[in-house]
């Protein structure tokens, strides 16, 4: 995906710069934190950007409930939403199966064909890799971006040695940690830190907590981007571990360093309004000036 992370990208920067010569305040989730990821996994699936983009508000509204933090009026909308993503969806599997290419969604109808899965799997797998695709790459960026303009010394660091960049992307990471926590169920009782806990149990794991603790990551609270010591949890662990973690960081690596590079002042110019989501970190406006 490296090439079309890249290319993407810069089109996207490219159109930052139209729009923002003259001091004009733009919005950096409208025009970049979603456009972005949106391209990006719309690119892999095989689907054109057009169709991405309607797409994802669909999936944002219907993923906006699974935290179960919603009123009537979001089941609502979630539920015409769905419908509207499956029945679109139908129809993009339809075309695989008659015409394959050389797409991941053909790929997938393959799977379906050759039996490994059957259609609703088919369709839950394709509505979540897209949502997935997107979701937590949006509040990288938006936070990320946030990071940074709160950590002036750190973001000239960065503009100055583009080397630190994989250290860099892991401490965002590590530092807004998007999807805070995880679900397990116990398979056998188990002891941690003197509580004990039974099988058969569903515990949330709060990667963020973890993300923070200071005997894993001294002074945790500071943004450090050249921190080495090691693996966070942004990313979860085990069998469920991030399917698209290593895309993820390739859109990081590109994407920041391309947007502070291409703009050496960035400037807040409004409060940002949070993503009233629970279990995800998140933004839904970030206004800017961006000088070059
Ligand atoms: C900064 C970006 C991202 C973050 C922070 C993130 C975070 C996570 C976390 C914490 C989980 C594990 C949940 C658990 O343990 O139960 C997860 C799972 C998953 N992610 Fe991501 N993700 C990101 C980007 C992506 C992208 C770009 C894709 C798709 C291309 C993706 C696809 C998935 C899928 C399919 C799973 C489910 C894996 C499974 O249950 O086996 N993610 N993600």
């Amino acid at each position: 995906m490296q090439p079309a992370v890249e290319r993407l990208t810069a089109g996207l920067i490219d159109g930052l710069i139209e729009r923002s010569d003259g001091g004009e305040v733009v919005d950096l989730v409208d025009l970049l934190a979603v456009p972005f990821p949106v391209a990006v996994i719309s690119d892999m699936l095989g689907l054109p950007y057009e169709d991405g983009k309607h797409l994802w508000k669909l999936a944002d509204d219907w993923s906006h409930v699974f935290s179960g933090l919603y009123t009537e009026e979001d089941l609502t909308r979630a539920d015409a939403s769905a419908e509207e993503l499956a029945a679109y969806f139908r129809e993009v599997i339809k075309d695989r199966r008659a015409t394959p290419r050389d797409d991941l969604m053909s790929s997938l109808v393959q799977e379906a064909t050759n039996g490994r899965l059957d259609e609703d799997e088919l369709m839950a797998l394709i509505l979540f890799l897209f949502t997935a695709g997107f979701a937590a790459t949006t509040n990288l960026v938006a936070t990320g971006v946030l990071a940074l303009l709160d950590h002036p010394d750190e973001l000239n660091r960065w503009r100055a040695d583009k080397s630190i960049t994989p250290s860099a992307v892991e401490e965002l990471l590590r530092h807004t940690t998007h999807t805070t926590a995880a679900s397990r169920v116990t398979t056998r009782p188990v002891t941690i830190g003197g509580a004990e806990i039974p099988e058969g149990v569903l515990v949330l794991t709060l990667l963020a907590a973890a993300n923070r603790d200071p005997a894993r990551f001294p002074d945790p609270h500071r943004l450090d981007l050249t921190r080495d010591n090691g693996a966070h949890l942004s990313f979860s662990a085990g069998a469920h571990y991030c399917f698209g973690g290593s895309l993820a960081r390739i859109e990081g690596a590109e994407l920041f360093p391309k947007l502070i590079d291409t703009f050496p002042k960035i400037e807040p110019a409004g409060t940002p309004e949070r993503r009233a989501v629970m279990g995800l970190t998140g933004y839904t406006t970030l206004p800017v000036t961006l000088g070059r």
